[in-house]
């Protein structure tokens, strides 16, 4: 049916039709349909390029289709698919998570990880590990943060639009405001705001873990300061809380560094790594020192996919490429970041970490950030909105990127941002 329309020159609008008919209307999705892509470009079903700037949200920080990414899918499709790491061993699974446990950022000399097909997945197992080691059942998370879509992450997670009709939620997660310069709310109101919660609502010996992005990604690209993360590890210490960084938008060079917590010299107990990771294959784990991945007993983690032999070998051809292409990373963020000042409308803040960049707009509405990204996509430029009010208009822009492409996108950027007024 599809090829047909092509033919007639109707592919989008025919893919578009059967969406509309065959598809859940709860997973929104903006009117593209997308037939091919290659680095930081992306065809869409009549043969119109896009630039991208919104890398499957921020799956892609090597581009699609990184050549060596390819190469190793096909060489692997070619020995094995599925396996089930609970079946049989493969090495692909045994390397992704030695590679992990080298580059970890985590306290503790020996480190280990587990995998698994996505964030949320994966956060939920981070929190299993947590409640395994501590024997604790609580879980602190943060104002505006995102952990997934499953119902123990989605409680973690704040927005209406995500939780509506979606409850009962799960218990013992209990939420404190982080720090948020732009809207007026410091380190010491957050700081202050969880030693008032470990006072007045819960006990502080019954919490396992606090789980935090260190830049909050769909919450707005908002940077945690390095001295609330100290504040914060302080306290967690002191009550004996694992320290859960929360890496899965961050991580895999998404800030300039492999991690975005090596910018704040702190040591999370348990990363959490996902999108990236697999380089365009759904891939996530988690990683910790070997006494916290080793309290839940055999056949207490697991799933029949999780570490994919595909997915495993797309993540160690994403990590090998990855040191090459780290280094440009700061003259990315800072061709964007000077674009950006010069095009955001007045009365913006300009944030985030590395190339890991977004504007947020004055106003707590999402009208003139959707109609940026609106006016954006009208030009060829794929963008996203984040932020509690989707009012912050973020670059999720490939670390591979020619010169030529950044400077064109940020081009359209800058003329989507005078379309919209
Ligand atoms: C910080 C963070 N954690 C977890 C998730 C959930 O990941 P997934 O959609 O792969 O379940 C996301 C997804 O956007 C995320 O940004």
């Amino acid at each position: 049916m599809i090829p047909q329309m092509r033919a007639q020159g109707l592919a989008g609008e025919g893919v578009l039709a059967s969406r509309a008919r065959f598809v859940a209307r709860g997973v929104a999705t903006p009117p593209l349909v997308v037939d091919r892509a290659e680095a930081a470009r992306i065809w869409d079903a009549d043969g119109r390029e896009y630039l991208d700037f919104a890398g499957g949200i921020g799956c892609v920080n090597l581009g699609h289709r990184h050549p060596a990414i390819v190469d190793a899918i096909h060489e692997q499709v070619d020995r094995y698919l599925h396996q089930c790491f609970m079946v049989g061993n493969y090495e692909p699974y045994v390397e992704v998570c030695r590679r992990l446990d080298e580059l970890s950022p985590c306290r503790g000399a020996e480190q280990k990880s587990v995998l698994f097909n996505s964030g949320a997945e994966a956060v939920e197992n981070a929190v299993k590990i947590a409640r395994a080691a501590t024997g604790r059942g609580g879980v602190l998370v943060f104002e505006r943060g995102f952990h997934g879509r499953t119902l123990l992450t989605l409680t973690m997670t704040e927005k209406v639009v995500y939780k509506a009709g979606f409850g009962p939620f799960a218990p013992e997660v209990y939420r404190v405001p982080a720090p948020y310069a732009f809207r007026g709310v410091t380190t010491g109101d957050a700081l202050a705001a969880l030693d008032r919660l470990f006072k007045a609502e819960v006990d502080p010996r019954s919490i396992a873990c606090a789980v935090l992005e260190p830049v909050q990604g769909e919450g707005g690209f908002i940077p945690m300061p390095a001295e609330f993360l100290a504040g914060l590890v302080e306290r967690l210490d002191a009550h004996g809380i694992l320290f859960v960084a929360d890496e899965v938008q961050t991580g895999v060079g998404r800030t300039g560094r492999t991690w975005a917590v090596e910018h704040t010299g702190i040591e999370p107990d348990l990363l959490v790594a996902g999108k990236s990771l697999g380089g365009g294959l759904p891939l996530a784990s988690v990683t910790g020192r070997a006494e916290l991945l080793d309290a839940p007993a055999p056949g207490g983690l697991g799933g029949t996919f999780s570490g994919n032999p595909v997915a495993c070998a797309a993540a160690n051809a994403t990590l090998d490429v990855l040191p090459d292409v780290l280094p440009r990373a700061d003259a990315i963020a800072s061709t964007i970041r000077t674009r950006l000042e010069r095009v955001a409308p007045n009365g913006s803040d300009i944030r985030g970490l590395g190339p890991m960049l977004a504007m947020e707009l004055p106003e707590q509405k999402p009208d003139r950030a959707g109609a940026i990204a609106a006016a954006a996509f009208a030009r060829g430029l794929i963008l996203l909105t984040c932020g509690l009010y989707g009012n912050v208009v973020r670059l999720h822009v490939p670390l591979t990127i020619s010169d030529e492409d950044l400077e064109a996108g940020l081009d359209l950027l800058e003329e989507a941002v005078g379309d919209a007024g």
